[in-house]
């Protein structure tokens, strides 16, 4: 599939038309930003380790029954998928407390919750990502109750898998972001990407961080942890 005009330039990754109306090329960078784009930075190596892992996780959910964007793997940082409409919402699901939870409702880092907690912002850069509830996002017209739904569903759903997935590679999944879109019909499919940058991946014996709050913490070793989550995941691919 042959790579035409851009489209798209996003923070960690672009999006180029292909010669087929429904399907895009999407191309990861190892640039980094955190906070809205307040923090730059490049992560050396981050464009690979996240269109493979990324492309693993999604043909494991596609498997077990989350439609997603995933088609080909076309080289080391180059993915075909489905084009979509995105749905503006950042979909949050949290297993453990951390990052905005904890500040937000004043809940130390790592305490677990009983059962998965989901949020949604309203993706718009220019509002910070606003936190929002299903009505406001029914009364701005981001999606309709019956998307949502389904959002919800499929976001538990990827959360279940993922968690069995990453603790068979001892690896805790903390909390994650996804994005969904609309294809040409409407039906609503995973997509986006789901790598160290929007996840919350913590090392189940020792609790060390093997993800971007590496970066945005200032805390060093970035590129080892990228490289270490995706040596786990490796290991396990087929258990
Ligand atoms: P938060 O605790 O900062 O709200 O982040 C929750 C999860 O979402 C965490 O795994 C990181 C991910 N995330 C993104 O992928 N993109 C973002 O812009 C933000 C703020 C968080
Ligand atoms: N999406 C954030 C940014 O805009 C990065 C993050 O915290 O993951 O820079």
């Amino acid at each position: 599939m042959e790579k035409r005009e851009m489209l798209y330039e996003g923070k960690a990754k672009r999006v180029y038309a292909t010669e087929d109306p429904e399907l895009l090329i999407v191309s990861y960078k190892d640039d980094a930003t955190a906070f809205n784009g307040l923090k730059k930075g490049t992560i050396a190596g981050k464009g690979v380790i996240n269109n493979e892992m990324s492309n693993r996780l999604m043909q494991r959910l596609e498997k077990a029954g989350v439609p997603t964007h995933f088609v080909e793997e076309l080289s080391e940082r180059e993915t075909l998928v489905k084009r979509v409409q995105i749905v503006p919402l950042e979909v949050i699901i949290r297993n453990i407390a951390a990052g905005s939870f904890s500040k937000r409702y004043g809940v130390e880092e790592g305490v677990v919750f009983s059962q998965p907690t989901i949020e949604f912002s309203y993706k718009n850069d220019e509002l910070g990502d606003p936190l929002l509830n299903t009505s406001h996002a029914l009364a701005l017209g981001l999606a309709t109750q019956e998307e949502i739904d389904t959002i919800r569903r499929l976001a538990f759903q990827t959360n279940d898998l993922l968690r069995a997935f990453w603790s068979s590679c001892g690896v805790t999944l903390v909390d994650f972001k996804l994005e969904f879109g609309r294809l040409s019909d409407g039906t609503v499919i995973l997509a986006d990407e789901i790598s160290p940058d929007t996840c919350r991946l913590w090392d189940a014996a020792t609790g060390e961080k093997l993800d971007k709050d590496r970066f945005r913490r200032d805390l060093g070793g970035v590129e080892d942890a990228y490289a270490e989550v995706m040596r786990r995941l490796m290991e396990h691919e087929d258990c």
